[in-house]
């Protein structure tokens, strides 16, 4: 998609602050600071919109971005960041957790990964708490500029292994905001499940 009109309309901490336009929403997941809102400035075609972190764990809403007028990315806190209080922890949790399983416009949630490291348990459990849920789900392994090519297939083996990947139910792409490489084929899975 080429994407001219992008606006963040709202960061919500809970339901009745969800817009209420129907348009079908995209989610993306995972661990503070592994390049969800460079994945979200990289498909949008802009340099920070969604503010990349030199504080990791800053955002702390849900924050629902307007794209095209057609959809909404909706960028989830990063979890697992050590910093945050349990209290903290438990109530983004639960903001998560509320918005997953009842909104009815999700239509698929990109979990993202480091292409270079073992998924984390934090990515493991988020990974089969959204197939427990059916929810269709994109992994993106994220810096892959920062493996060689070569070794790809085997860095992708081991992040399914990891997580128990059920490839009938959900997808994998590697990723780049550095080279933009996967950016079309990530759109491609979004356009799909509109
Ligand atoms: P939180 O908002 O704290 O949850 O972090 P985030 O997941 O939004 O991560 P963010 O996009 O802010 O990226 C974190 C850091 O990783 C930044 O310094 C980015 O420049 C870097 N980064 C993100 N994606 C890539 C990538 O594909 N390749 C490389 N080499 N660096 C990346
Ligand atoms: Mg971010």
């Amino acid at each position: 998609m080429n994407v001219n009109n992008v606006e963040m309309v709202m960061s919500a901490v809970s339901a009745a602050q969800y817009p209420t336009d129907g348009k079908p929403e995209i989610a993306l997941v995972g661990r503070s600071n592994v390049g969800k809102s460079s994945l979200t400035n990289t498909l949008i075609q802009r340099k920070n919109f969604a503010r990349t972190s030199s504080q990791p764990g800053k955002t702390q809403t849900l924050n629902f971005y307007d794209v095209e007028n057609q959809l909404y990315f909706v960028d989830v806190p990063g979890y697992g960041y050590a910093k945050v209080s349990k209290k903290q922890r438990e109530a983004f949790g639960n903001m998560i957790e509320e918005y997953i399983t009842s909104r009815k416009q999700l239509r698929g949630v990109i979990s993202l990964v480091d292409a270079r490291h073992d998924p984390s348990e934090d990515d493991v459990a988020m990974y089969e708490w959204l197939h427990y849920y059916n929810i269709p789900i994109l992994v993106v392994a994220t810096k892959s500029d920062k493996i060689s090519k070569s070794k790809l297939n085997k860095y992708e083996n081991n992040i399914k292994k990891q997580l128990g990947f059920d490839s009938s139910a959900s997808d994998f792409l590697f990723f780049s905001s550095e080279t933009k490489y996967g950016r079309d084929s990530v759109w491609e899975w979004i356009t799909a499940h509109m």
